[in-house]
Protein backbone atom coordinates (compact mmCIF):
# COMPACT_ATOMS: atom_id res chain seq x y z
CA UNK A 1 0.00 0.00 0.00
CA UNK A 2 1.05 3.63 -0.09
CA UNK A 3 -1.05 5.81 1.92
CA UNK A 4 -3.52 5.34 5.04
CA UNK A 5 -3.48 1.47 4.43
CA UNK A 6 -7.41 0.85 5.34
CA UNK A 7 -7.81 -2.28 2.95
CA UNK A 8 -4.58 -3.48 4.41
CA UNK A 9 -5.63 -3.00 7.85
CA UNK A 10 -9.12 -4.76 6.83
CA UNK A 11 -7.35 -7.99 5.56
CA UNK A 12 -4.68 -8.32 9.03
CA UNK A 13 -7.92 -7.97 10.67
CA UNK A 14 -9.40 -10.78 8.76
CA UNK A 15 -6.30 -12.99 8.75
CA UNK A 16 -6.37 -12.59 12.52
CA UNK A 17 -9.83 -14.61 12.85
CA UNK A 18 -9.23 -18.15 12.70
CA UNK A 19 -10.84 -19.80 9.60
CA UNK A 20 -9.88 -17.31 7.27
CA UNK A 21 -7.88 -19.28 5.41
CA UNK A 22 -4.74 -16.98 4.81
CA UNK A 23 -2.27 -15.11 6.57
CA UNK A 24 -0.33 -12.23 6.06
CA UNK A 25 3.18 -12.35 5.96
CA UNK A 26 4.12 -8.93 5.34
CA UNK A 27 2.82 -5.11 4.61
CA UNK A 28 5.23 -3.20 1.96
CA UNK A 29 4.67 -0.11 0.81
CA UNK A 30 6.77 2.32 -1.97
CA UNK A 31 7.26 5.08 0.52
CA UNK A 32 7.87 5.17 3.96
CA UNK A 33 5.71 7.72 5.21
CA UNK A 34 2.57 5.48 4.26
CA UNK A 35 0.55 5.21 7.37
CA UNK A 36 -0.58 1.81 7.25
CA UNK A 37 3.11 0.87 7.92
CA UNK A 38 1.89 1.47 11.16
CA UNK A 39 -0.86 -0.20 11.66
CA UNK A 40 0.89 -3.38 10.27
CA UNK A 41 3.85 -3.14 13.07
CA UNK A 42 1.19 -2.65 15.25
CA UNK A 43 -0.41 -5.99 14.24
CA UNK A 44 2.76 -8.08 14.65
CA UNK A 45 3.24 -8.15 10.96
CA UNK A 46 6.94 -7.96 9.39
CA UNK A 47 6.95 -4.29 7.27
CA UNK A 48 9.06 -3.29 4.56
CA UNK A 49 9.79 -0.24 2.06
CA UNK A 50 11.16 -0.24 -1.65
CA UNK A 51 11.22 3.86 -2.34
CA UNK A 52 9.80 4.49 -5.69
CA UNK A 53 12.14 7.74 -5.25
CA UNK A 54 14.97 6.26 -4.69
CA UNK A 55 15.44 4.84 -7.91
CA UNK A 56 15.75 6.70 -11.67
CA UNK A 57 14.65 3.85 -13.66
CA UNK A 58 10.80 2.22 -13.23
CA UNK A 59 12.11 -1.20 -14.39
CA UNK A 60 15.16 -1.28 -11.27
CA UNK A 61 12.35 -0.16 -8.82
CA UNK A 62 10.14 -3.09 -10.06
CA UNK A 63 13.19 -5.66 -9.59
CA UNK A 64 14.16 -4.41 -6.80
CA UNK A 65 10.39 -4.98 -5.48
CA UNK A 66 9.95 -7.96 -6.87
CA UNK A 67 13.13 -9.26 -5.38
CA UNK A 68 11.69 -8.18 -2.17
CA UNK A 69 8.67 -9.82 -2.65
CA UNK A 70 10.22 -13.23 -3.70
CA UNK A 71 11.94 -13.04 0.32
CA UNK A 72 8.45 -13.89 1.60
CA UNK A 73 7.11 -16.11 -0.66
CA UNK A 74 3.49 -15.04 -1.16
CA UNK A 75 1.15 -16.84 -2.59
CA UNK A 76 -1.11 -14.19 -3.54
CA UNK A 77 -0.03 -10.36 -3.22
CA UNK A 78 -2.57 -7.45 -2.86
CA UNK A 79 -2.27 -4.28 -3.96
CA UNK A 80 -4.41 -2.34 -1.79
CA UNK A 81 -4.30 1.07 -2.26
CA UNK A 82 -1.03 0.84 -4.21
CA UNK A 83 -0.69 3.97 -6.19
CA UNK A 84 2.02 2.39 -8.63
CA UNK A 85 2.34 0.83 -11.93
CA UNK A 86 3.37 -3.05 -11.60
CA UNK A 87 5.63 -4.04 -14.55
CA UNK A 88 6.75 -7.32 -15.84
CA UNK A 89 9.64 -7.69 -13.10
CA UNK A 90 6.86 -8.29 -10.12
CA UNK A 91 3.94 -9.43 -12.72
CA UNK A 92 5.94 -12.28 -14.38
CA UNK A 93 6.33 -13.76 -10.81
CA UNK A 94 3.39 -13.15 -9.12
CA UNK A 95 -0.16 -13.17 -8.77
CA UNK A 96 -1.53 -10.02 -7.94
CA UNK A 97 -5.19 -8.70 -7.45
CA UNK A 98 -6.01 -4.91 -6.83
CA UNK A 99 -9.01 -3.30 -5.32
CA UNK A 100 -10.16 0.46 -7.30
CA UNK A 101 -12.91 2.54 -6.34
CA UNK A 102 -14.83 2.45 -9.45
CA UNK A 103 -16.84 -0.20 -11.56
CA UNK A 104 -14.27 -0.81 -14.16
CA UNK A 105 -13.84 -0.70 -16.83
CA UNK A 106 -15.46 2.86 -16.13
CA UNK A 107 -13.08 5.23 -14.43
CA UNK A 108 -9.49 3.69 -14.36
CA UNK A 109 -6.40 5.19 -12.93
CA UNK A 110 -5.53 7.35 -9.89
CA UNK A 111 -8.52 9.79 -9.60
CA UNK A 112 -11.61 7.14 -10.47
CA UNK A 113 -13.56 8.85 -7.83
CA UNK A 114 -13.15 12.46 -8.72
CA UNK A 115 -13.73 11.48 -12.60
CA UNK A 116 -17.12 9.48 -11.48
CA UNK A 117 -18.12 12.40 -9.80
CA UNK A 118 -17.40 14.76 -12.67
CA UNK A 119 -19.14 12.75 -15.00
CA UNK A 120 -22.36 12.72 -13.01
CA UNK A 121 -22.95 8.79 -12.60
CA UNK A 122 -25.22 8.25 -10.47
CA UNK A 123 -24.16 4.63 -9.61
CA UNK A 124 -20.21 3.62 -8.82
CA UNK A 125 -18.30 1.34 -7.06
CA UNK A 126 -15.62 -1.03 -6.08
CA UNK A 127 -13.73 -3.80 -8.15
CA UNK A 128 -11.48 -6.18 -7.35
CA UNK A 129 -9.61 -7.17 -10.29
CA UNK A 130 -6.14 -9.06 -11.60
CA UNK A 131 -3.35 -6.79 -12.36
CA UNK A 132 -2.03 -6.94 -15.88
CA UNK A 133 0.52 -4.66 -18.05
CA UNK A 134 -2.04 -2.40 -18.76
CA UNK A 135 -3.59 0.30 -16.04
CA UNK A 136 -6.96 -1.55 -13.97
CA UNK A 137 -7.35 -3.52 -17.01
CA UNK A 138 -6.96 -6.87 -15.65
CA UNK A 139 -9.87 -9.40 -15.38
CA UNK A 140 -12.84 -8.31 -12.95
CA UNK A 141 -12.93 -11.06 -10.12
CA UNK A 142 -15.48 -9.19 -8.25
CA UNK A 143 -17.27 -5.52 -8.08
CA UNK A 144 -19.80 -3.79 -5.95
CA UNK A 145 -22.21 -0.85 -6.52
CA UNK A 146 -22.25 2.00 -4.51
CA UNK A 147 -24.91 4.95 -5.04
CA UNK A 148 -23.65 9.13 -5.91
CA UNK A 149 -25.95 10.87 -3.49
CA UNK A 150 -27.02 14.74 -4.49
CA UNK A 151 -24.35 16.43 -2.17
CA UNK A 152 -21.34 13.58 -2.39
CA UNK A 153 -18.14 15.55 -2.74
CA UNK A 154 -15.14 13.45 -4.07
CA UNK A 155 -14.19 12.88 0.01
CA UNK A 156 -18.11 11.46 1.23
CA UNK A 157 -18.19 9.47 -1.93
CA UNK A 158 -14.73 7.79 -1.63
CA UNK A 159 -15.11 6.91 2.60
CA UNK A 160 -17.98 4.97 0.85
CA UNK A 161 -16.37 3.26 -1.74
CA UNK A 162 -13.29 2.36 0.93
CA UNK A 163 -16.07 0.80 3.34
CA UNK A 164 -17.38 -1.11 0.72
CA UNK A 165 -14.11 -2.06 -1.28
CA UNK A 166 -12.81 -3.30 2.74
CA UNK A 167 -15.48 -5.67 2.69
CA UNK A 168 -14.72 -6.79 -0.76
CA UNK A 169 -11.36 -7.34 -0.59
CA UNK A 170 -11.42 -9.63 2.82
CA UNK A 171 -13.91 -11.80 0.68
CA UNK A 172 -12.40 -12.37 -1.91
CA UNK A 173 -9.15 -13.24 -0.27
CA UNK A 174 -10.47 -15.26 1.83
CA UNK A 175 -12.56 -17.10 -0.82
CA UNK A 176 -9.36 -17.00 -2.83
CA UNK A 177 -7.14 -18.79 -0.33
CA UNK A 178 -10.01 -21.15 0.80
CA UNK A 179 -11.04 -22.77 -2.89
CA UNK A 180 -8.70 -21.11 -5.17
CA UNK A 181 -10.54 -19.72 -7.91
CA UNK A 182 -10.90 -19.45 -11.88
CA UNK A 183 -11.21 -15.89 -12.90
CA UNK A 184 -13.03 -15.36 -16.37
CA UNK A 185 -11.44 -18.74 -17.61
CA UNK A 186 -8.48 -18.22 -15.99
CA UNK A 187 -7.27 -20.28 -13.39
CA UNK A 188 -5.94 -17.96 -10.35
CA UNK A 189 -2.50 -19.07 -9.63
CA UNK A 190 -1.14 -19.48 -5.91
CA UNK A 191 1.68 -20.27 -4.36
CA UNK A 192 4.66 -18.49 -4.55
CA UNK A 193 7.32 -17.26 -6.88
CA UNK A 194 7.33 -18.48 -10.08
CA UNK A 195 10.71 -19.90 -10.90
C1 LIG B 1 -8.64 2.89 -2.06
O1 LIG B 1 -9.85 3.53 -2.40
C2 LIG B 1 -8.07 2.16 -3.25
O2 LIG B 1 -9.02 1.60 -4.07
C3 LIG B 1 -7.39 3.31 -3.95
O3 LIG B 1 -6.80 4.06 -2.92
C4 LIG B 1 -7.56 3.89 -1.73
C5 LIG B 1 -6.61 3.41 -0.67
O4 LIG B 1 -7.17 3.47 0.59
N1 LIG B 1 -6.49 2.84 -4.96
P1 LIG B 1 -6.43 2.81 1.86
O5 LIG B 1 -4.98 3.27 1.82
O6 LIG B 1 -6.55 1.32 1.76
O7 LIG B 1 -7.16 3.38 3.05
Amino acid sequence: MSGAGSNAAALLDAAAEPGFGASVVAVGADRHSADGLALARHAGVETFTVPFADYDDRGDWNAALSERLDAYRPDLVVSAGFMRILGAEVLERHTVINIHPALLPAFPGAHAVRDALAYGVRITGATVHLVDSGVDTGPVIDQAAVRVEPDDDTASLHERIKSVERRMLVEVVGRLAREGWSVQGRQVRLGGPRQ
